[in-house]
C-alpha cells in the first residue's frame, strides 16, 4: 500500500504567485500520475485554499479530477469547512457529520483516518473533548487493521520553525496525543501546516510532516535549482515494518525533453531503464 501526501497548496486568486501555486499542484498531480505503481490514495493535509473561497475549491476540484488515484482531504486553518465540504463531498471529503470534517477510508490494508483540528478562533489546532470521543469511537470501530491518521496540525513539539506548539494549548495537544495512543492501533500520523519537512514521535507513533506543495511558501533551505520544484511525500506500508517515507522531487517538462533525448541514446546502447524523476536533475 502506497499513500502520496500533498499539503498546503494555498490556492487563491489575486496574489502575485497565484498561478504558480496552481502550477505546483498540477505538476505534483501529474508526477503522482506517472508513478509505477500508482499510489492507492492521495491525501491532502490541509490549507487546500488560502481564503476558503468556493471558486478556489472549484479550481482545486478540477485539478484533483486529473488524479489517477483517489484523493482525500483534511481541513487546514486556512480552509472553510462548509465550502470545502461542498466542493469535495462524497469524493475527496467523505465527512457526513455537520460539525467536523473527520472520516475514515476503510477499503485499504491500513485504515486512513482524517481528523479535523481546525478552530475558527485561531490559526493553531484545537482538539476538544467532542473530537476526542469521535476519534476513540473511530479507532474502536475496527480492531483488525492498523490506522494511519492524517490531519493538518502536527500534534507534537516541532523544534524547527518559529513556534514549537501548533495547538491552542499544551492541554489540547495532549488530549489528541492521548487519544491517538488509545488501543495502540494508530501506527503513523501525517501532517502539514509548518510548510517544511520534519518529523517526531508520539510514544511509538511516527509523525511525519510534509513540505508545503506551494513552492513559494515552502520553508527550509533548498538549492536554487530545486526552489521551483514541488516536493511531496510517499508513504509505503509494509505489514512487517510499518510505513517508510520517501520525499519525491517533482519532474518538470524540460526534464522530460532532456530525458527523452538521453533515453534514446541509452536505448541505442542497451542501457535504457525506468528512472526516478528526481534523478534527472543530477545527471548532467
Ligand atoms: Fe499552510
Amino acid at each position: 500500500m502506497i499513500v502520496a501526501q500533498i499539503t498546503d497548496t494555498h490556492i487563491v486568486h489575486g496574489v502575485p504567485d497565484a498561478d504558480r501555486r496552481v502550477a505546483d499542484l498540477a505538476r505534483t498531480i501529474a508526477d503522482i500520475n506517472a508513478l509505477d505503481p500508482l499510489p492507492d490514495a492521495i491525501i491532502h493535509t490541509g490549507d487546500v485554499a488560502h481564503g476558503g473561497r468556493p471558486e478556489d475549491y472549484a479550481l482545486v476540484a478540477s485539478l484533483f479530477a486529473a488524479a489517477r488515484a483517489p484523493v482525500y482531504v483534511a481541513p487546514g486553518n486556512r480552509d472553510h469547512r462548509e465550502h470545502l465540504r461542498a466542493a469535495f463531498a462524497g469524493g475527496p471529503c467523505r465527512a457526513t457529520d455537520p460539525s467536523f470534517l473527520d472520516y475514515t477510508v476503510e477499503d485499504l490494508p491500513v485504515r486512513l483516518l482524517a481528523l479535523d483540528t481546525v478552530t475558527t478562533a485561531s490559526n493553531k489546532g484545537e482538539f476538544c473533548a467532542d473530537r476526542v470521543d469521535r476519534l476513540i469511537e473511530r479507532i474502536d470501530a475496527d480492531s483488525t487493521k492498523p490506522i494511519a491518521v492524517f490531519m493538518h496540525h502536527p500534534p507534537y513539539v516541532v523544534t524547527v520553525g518559529p513556534d514549537p506548539l501548533n495547538f491552542t494549548s499544551p492541554e489540547a495537544m495532549h488530549r489528541l496525543q492521548h487519544a491517538l495512543q488509545h488501543a495502540g492501533r494508530v501506527i503513523a500520523v501525517f501532517c502539514g501546516h509548518v510548510h517544511r519537512s520534519t518529523g517526531g514521535w508520539i510514544g511509538a507513533i511516527r509523525v511525519m510532516v510534509a513540505p508545503c506543495t506551494a513552492t513559494t511558501l515552502r520553508k527550509g533551505d533548498f538549492p536554487q535549482a530545486l526552489r521551483d520544484r514541488p516536493i511531496y511525500h510517499l508513504h509505503r506500508y509494509d505489514p512487517a515494518f510499518g510505513f517508510s517515507t520517501e520525499a519525491r522531487i517533482v519532474a518538470m517538462a524540460d526534464d522530460d525533453d532532456a530525458s527523452d533525448a538521453r533515453s534514446g541514446a541509452r536505448g541505442a546502447a542497451g542501457l535504457d531503464r525506468r528512472r526516478h524523476p528526481a534523478e534527472h536533475r543530477f545527471e548532467r
